[in-house]
């Protein structure tokens, strides 16, 4: 029976990794601040639990009171009066506890906010995330616009360093949403603002927009790289370079392919004449493990299948199919695997 029930637990947690559960949570902290908003919701648990128990233990108490009661019939107005005086005073030390709860609840609520947002550290990284239906454009700003690294949906960010994020919009609300690392941040259109977090632990995170936004609302994920400085500074200087220069015959071609068909009409590929800032920047687009906002794996096969008719996989993304001849699409794919 034992065995039986531990390798049903084996099983569901194996499934919970396979899901990503485990890093998909408010209660696996990567950061002081969603370390704070943990802190909050164990607080709220306690305090509910007690609140269910002693509700509980009164019902209990009620249903056995009132067979005694039966027993020891007592004079009807006597009994009303002693009945009403009790329940006023019940009800009244019941509401002055409700209200005293949900003020203490407010107050550790407002300073959980505060607690996540003050700002202590110097030198931040700082990124700019722009939502798009549906996706994260993400850029890390710079005065030298040479030295400005655009990507999407890939998030890198160095451990044990501030990172402020600047947020904005180009067409509805979304919100940034990475459960390990913060609380969601709503994306305005029109509107920029900003927040700030820091991870101490280096992983991968991921993030969902967490306001509706359309269709595709469902298939907006991002991720979070967390790795050490030095990881990330190869990384920015990787990321800072124009597209290599393709070395088989296939990825030439694919890349001849992708410069006269519609590709470049929406795509950005520093070093080439696709400059379009409609979609996702694909300078390096095969450094990335994921596509369409963590939709698809990075692949041969899903980046094809993609290409193709991205209306079947996110029906209603701004990208039209690209009925592209066989050995056109399989050069096209090489040339983008191609791009590190
Ligand atoms: Cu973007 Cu939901």
């Amino acid at each position: 029976m034992n065995v039986v029930g531990n390798s049903a637990l084996h099983m569901l947690l194996a499934q919970a990794a396979v899901l990503h559960l485990d890093r998909h949570s408010i209660l696996h902290p990567a950061a002081p601040q969603a370390g704070h908003i943990e802190w909050l919701y164990w607080f709220i648990f306690w305090i509910l639990l007690a609140v269910f128990v002693l509700m509980i233990g009164a019902f209990s108490r009620a249903a056995g009171k009132t067979r005694v009661a039966v027993s020891h019939p007592l004079p009807v107005m006597e009994k009303d009066e002693i009945a009403d005086r009790r329940a006023g005073w019940g009800v009244g030390l019941a509401t002055g506890i409700t209200v005293i709860t949900l003020f203490v609840v407010l107050v550790f609520s407002v300073i959980t906010g505060k607690r996540v947002e003050g700002l202590t550290s110097k030198d931040p990284v700082t990124i700019q995330i722009t939502g798009h239906q549906w996706w994260w454009e993400v850029t890390y700003p710079n005065p030298q616009a040479d030295q400005t690294v655009t990507t999407a949906n890939e998030i890198h960010v160095p451990v044990g360093t501030p990172v402020v994020v600047l947020t904005s919009s180009k067409d509805v609300i979304h919100s940034f949403w990475a459960p390990n690392i913060t609380g969601k941040r709503d994306l305005l259109p029109g509107y920029s603002s900003a927040f700030w977090f820091e991870i101490e632990k280096p992983g991968i995170y991921h993030g969902q927009c967490a306001e509706f936004c359309g269709l595709q609302h469902a298939h907006m994920g991002f991720s979070i790289v967390a790795e050490p400085v030095d990881e990330f500074k190869a990384w920015e200087q990787q990321q800072l370079k124009i597209a290599a220069e393709p070395s088989t015959s296939e990825a030439v071609r694919g890349r001849e392919v992708f410069l006269t068909h519609a590709c470049l009409m929406c795509h950005t590929i520093r070093g080439t004449d696709a400059g379009s800032r409609l979609g996702p920047d694909l300078t390096h687009v095969a450094s990335r493990n994921m596509i369409a906002a963590e939709t698809l794996p990075n692949t041969a096969g899903a980046l094809a299948g993609w290409i193709v008719d991205p209306q079947r996989i996110k029906p209603g993304t701004a990208m039209s199919p690209n009925p592209l001849a066989p050995d056109d699409l399989q050069a096209v794919v090489a040339y983008l695997q191609s791009l590190h």
